[in-house]
């Protein structure tokens, strides 16, 4: 890979900043300084340095976030806060989040520029489980229970595929759905005649909202996190 590219990669600066960075002796390549932008590096192998400190190379990047109520999935918005407005300083370029959460939803969201995993993680054919914490309006009764597990009309061409519910002692729900569409939960408990009060995702594609992620906190994911919902 050229050294101007790899740098940009590793979004230490755009094609120019990263170019003035060459010019100013900078960039170190093992114990040389670097001075040439097309210099041709291993982006794997070569040991490169800014000031003084050394670049590892990621193809892409792997962010979770607790979102926060109050906050758009968006990547910018005219009005609202976004959730790309948490992650301040951006760890990399072209980041976007996977899927939408609303606005008053809380709970797990991953922000990454894999276009391929985002792809894959949102195609209706791959059944992706999404679970949500949901607080309904009244108790839920068996018979909402065994509907929403079977699959109802929430008013679109084709009923939800069958779900999973589970009743919590306190009275909220845990729903696993394998699909995405537009505000599926609430429709779902509208559909038995219910409201959603509050909603939290607490699980994607395998990974679970860890419990010491606060709300509007995030991290990048580990190494078998990420194999997790690469492997899928
Ligand atoms: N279903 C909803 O209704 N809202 C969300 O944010 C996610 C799933």
């Amino acid at each position: 890979m050229r050294l101007d590219k790899f740098l940009v990669k590793c979004n230490i600066g755009s094609r120019s900043e990263v170019k003035a960075y060459i010019k100013k002796g900078l960039i170190r390549i093992g114990d040389a300084v670097a001075s040439k932008a097309d210099a041709d590096i291993d982006e794997n192998n070569d040991e490169v340095y800014y000031r003084g400190e050394r670049l590892i190379y990621k193809e892409f990047t792997y962010i979770i976030l607790n979102k926060p109520s109050g906050v758009v999935t968006a990547r910018t918005d005219n009005l609202d806060k976004t959730v790309m407005d948490l992650i301040d300083p951006l760890p990399a370029k072209d980041l976007s989040p996977v899927g939408r959460l609303d606005k008053d939803t809380t709970g797990l969201l991953i922000i990454t520029n894999d276009g391929d995993l985002s792809h894959r993680m949102l195609s209706p054919k791959k059944h992706v489980d999404k679970t949500y914490l949901v607080k309904p309006e009244h108790s839920l009764s068996d018979d909402d229970i065994r509907r929403l597990c079977e699959g109802l009309d929430i008013g679109d061409d084709k009923p939800t595929l069958p779900a999973k519910a589970v009743l919590n002692e306190d009275g909220s729900l845990l729903l696993t759905i394998h699909e995405g569409r537009f505000h599926q939960v609430k429709r779902m408990l509208e559909a038995v005649d219910n409201r959603v009060i509050s909603l939290k995702r607490v699980s994607f594609g395998g990974l679970v909202l860890p419990e010491d992620l606060k709300e509007g906190d995030w991290r990048e994911l580990t190494e078998d996190e990420i194999q997790k919902i690469i492997l899928r």
